[in-house]
Formats: structure tokens, C-alpha cells, sequence
């Protein structure tokens, strides 16, 4: 009697966890993968984000026109430019350029400036105009080198005057002769 009970009070925990054990392992055998959910990873704001999109764009190119007007080396170049419509292209340029969603509808680079006669030093003063904004921009030094490589790229179609050539060596002054010791006096 006693063994009886004993035999039906240890035999069910037993078989409880042995069904258990195989209910788990087919449970486990069946279960599809857990899914891990991860983030989708944040793409990495763009050169137009950088520069504050359009309205950012938009402000430095306005204060670039600017320091172009003031300045003596490039100036003559846009007496008859209608400075709104260039603003409005080069705005649109450097919004596609750096990513954005904008359409550059203007000319191309080698048909606008083909008759200009822009040399070396007028393009250095320009990005060196465009530079003075960018700076008071406060725009990372890092999206300035950025930004002036997309541009550069443009400057084979930009420059058009020939390099001036390096004015000649002159050649060293041929070496005096030495005047002839002056003979000591006869006594
Ligand atoms: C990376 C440098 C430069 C860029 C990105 C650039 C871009 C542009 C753009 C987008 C236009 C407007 C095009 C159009 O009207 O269809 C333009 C026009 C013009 N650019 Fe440039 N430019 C650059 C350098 C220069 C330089 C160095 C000069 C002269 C020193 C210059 C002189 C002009 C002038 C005078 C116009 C107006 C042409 C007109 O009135 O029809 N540009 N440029």
C-alpha cells in the first residue's frame, strides 16, 4: 500500500518532465529562428545636409556674390551678368552636386566661360571669394575640402588662358676681372 502511493507520488513528476523534455525538443526542432529585430542603420547625412540644404546653400552663395563684386581681380568679368539668374544657377549647382534634390538647368561649364579668357589666378580668386563665406558660413573645414574638390573638377573647362610663361632666368652677370694689382712704386 505505503510502496504504492510512493510508487504513484514519484512516478508522476517523472513522467511530467519527461513528456516535457520531449515536448520541448520538438517544440525547439520546429520553432522558426527567432527574429532579431535590429535598427535599420542611419545613412550619413549627405554634403547638401551638411551645408543646410538649400536655405544654407542659398546664404553663402549670396555673400560668395558679394565678395566677388568687391573684388578687383575678377569683377570685370560679370559687368553684364544678370547676377539673379547666375545666383539661381550656381545655387542649383552645388545643390546637385552635393547630393541634393535640385536640377542644374544652366549652360555648361565649357560653353559659359569658353570666351572669358579666366586664367589660373582668376579661379584662385574665386574659390578663394567662395573660401571667405564658407568660413563665415562656419562650414566644417573637412565639407570645405568637400565641396572645393567638386568644384575643382570643374576647372579644366573654367580656365581657358594660357599659364603665363615664367619670365626667363637671368643669367648671372659675367664675373668683373679682378683690376691688376697695382705694381709697387720703383724707388
Ligand atoms: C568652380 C568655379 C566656378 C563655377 C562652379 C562657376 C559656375 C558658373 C555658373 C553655374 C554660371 C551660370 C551659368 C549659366 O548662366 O548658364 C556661371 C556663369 C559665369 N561665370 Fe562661372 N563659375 C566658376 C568660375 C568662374 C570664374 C573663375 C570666373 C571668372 C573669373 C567666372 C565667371 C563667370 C561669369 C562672368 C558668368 C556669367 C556669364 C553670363 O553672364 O552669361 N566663373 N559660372
Amino acid at each position: 500500500m505505503i510502496r504504492g502511493i510512493v510508487m504513484r507520488f514519484s512516478g508522476w513528476p517523472l513522467a511530467a518532465a519527461f513528456s516535457l523534455t520531449l515536448l520541448g525538443l520538438t517544440a525547439c526542432a520546429e520553432d522558426p529562428k527567432p527574429v532579431v529585430q535590429t535598427a535599420a542603420p542611419i545613412p550619413a547625412p549627405s554634403l547638401y545636409q551638411r551645408l543646410g540644404e538649400k536655405a544654407g546653400i542659398t546664404a553663402v552663395v549670396d555673400d560668395f556674390v558679394v565678395n566677388i563684386a568687391g573684388d578687383q581681380r575678377v569683377n570685370r568679368f560679370f559687368k553684364k551678368t544678370k547676377i539673379p539668374t547666375f545666383k539661381m544657377h550656381l545655387v542649383n549647382q552645388i545643390c546637385a552636386g552635393t547630393g541634393g534634390p535640385c536640377q542644374y538647368t544652366g549652360r555648361s561649364m565649357k560653353v559659359v566661360h569658353k570666351s572669358m579668357g579666366v586664367s589660373e589666378a582668376n579661379f584662385a580668386a574665386v574659390v578663394e571669394d567662395l573660401q571667405k563665406s564658407l568660413n563665415k558660413f562656419k562650414v566644417a573645414s573637412q565639407d570645405q575640402t568637400e565641396l572645393l574638390n567638386i568644384l575643382g573638377t570643374m576647372k579644366s573647362d573654367i580656365v581657358t588662358a594660357p599659364a603665363k610663361a615664367k619670365p626667363a632666368a637671368k643669367p648671372a652677370p659675367a664675373a668683373k676681372p679682378k683690376p691688376a694689382a697695382a705694381k709697387p712704386a720703383a724707388r
